[in-house]
């Protein structure tokens, strides 16, 4: 494949491929030397047409931790302010001799239009494009579950913090719960799709308002009862409240929104002893999770920061070819 644009785009093998090598990838990160020489010469553009913290950071350290050069490009203080298109855009960093574009845009279906448009020639991943796909965060949340979750010989979850890769396992029977706004979450979305594909068991749960036309045709299932899928949930993983993208319509007040669709402790005390709550940030803290959960040690979100760099070095290397996995320390440059 040349292009990652949707976690639905993604096989099994694909997919298990992707998070063997991240785990690869973890173990180099854990060395006194972090970088390999696997991507030099090759030029990494992060186009981000809409803000970013973790993914344009993780990114940044994914290429440069491979040996490539990075051009960061934000659309705020760009020639986007003026006018200039996503076509013009493009054909500016085809010039600059990209060899993979990782783009974040507001309008869904903007990374598949770069891939197609033949405005550039190198590889396009989709950083986040509108309410419709996150795969790089699907992955490290599939990759962060995998550790925790994947891995006993029964079936039954094994839970040890920071333990165990789980390589080459799929997660199988494992019975993930994401909350919140779905209608808006492109997270949701992706994670839905390669949950299914990795083989575990998906629960929406979010008002009815914030549930997506359409859903039923979403390999899942949907509740509106948060406090009767708590406890059979293997993962609870807690979506971020979009309010920029919603008016009144869609919402509750608040409070009756953390009253029914929040994680606070008493729930997280109702799930099972092994079970994982997930965040991918940015999180509203109060809102859809309250600060004792975000900051309890059953809380994957930091975790789950920097199992990012190590899926996104992988997706880089898988699309980019990179040569063989040899630590930075063997090459002149690091001597
Ligand atoms: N999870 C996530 O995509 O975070 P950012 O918006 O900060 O990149």
């Amino acid at each position: 494949k040349r292009h990652l644009i949707s976690a639905a785009d993604l096989s099994r093998d694909d997919a298990v491929l992707i998070l063997d090598t991240a785990e690869e990838m973890a173990r180099v990160a854990d060395r006194p030397i972090k970088k390999l020489p696997t991507l030099r010469g090759r030029t990494v553009v992060n186009l981000f047409f809409e803000d970013s913290t973790r993914t344009r950071i993780s990114f940044e350290a994914a290429a440069k931790r491979l040996s490539a050069d990075v051009i960061n490009f934000s659309a705020k203080g760009s020639s986007v302010s003026k006018g200039e298109s996503l076509k013009d855009t493009a054909l500016t960093l085809e010039a600059m001799g990209a060899d993979a574009v990782v783009i974040r845009h507001h309008a869904s279906g903007a990374p598949h239009r770069l891939a197609t448009s033949g405005w550039i020639n190198g590889s396009v991943v989709n950083a986040g494009d509108g309410t419709h796909e996150h795969p790089t965060q699907a992955l490290l949340d599939a990759f962060t579950m995998r550790r925790h979750l994947a891995g006993a010989p029964d079936g039954g979850p094994t839970h040890h913090q920071g333990g165990g890769d789980g390589t080459g396992r799929d997660l199988t029977g494992r019975r993930i719960t994401i909350v919140g706004d779905v209608l808006h979450s492109r997270v949701a979305r992706s994670n839905v799709h390669l949950l299914h594909t990795l083989g575990a068991e998906v629960t929406l749960v979010a008002p009815p308002t914030l549930v997506p036309i359409g859903v039923e045709r979403w390999p899942c299932e949907v509740s509106y009862d948060l406090d009767s899928v708590v406890p059979k949930s293997d993962a609870v993983m807690m979506l971020r409240v979009q309010r920029e993208r919603m008016n009144a319509a869609f919402f509750p007040t608040e409070r009756e929104y953390a009253r029914r669709y929040g994680l606070d402790g008493d729930r997280m005390a109702r799930m099972p002893e092994h079970a994982i709550v997930m965040h991918p940030g940015p999180m509203n803290r109060g809102m859809e999770i309250t600060a004792e959960v975000a900051d309890s040690r059953r809380c994957t979100a930091v975790e789950q920061v920097a199992n990012g760099v190590s899926i996104r070095m992988a997706v880089l290397y898988l699309l980019l070819g990179g040569a063989v996995l040899e630590p930075a320390a063997e090459s002149a440059e690091t001597k």
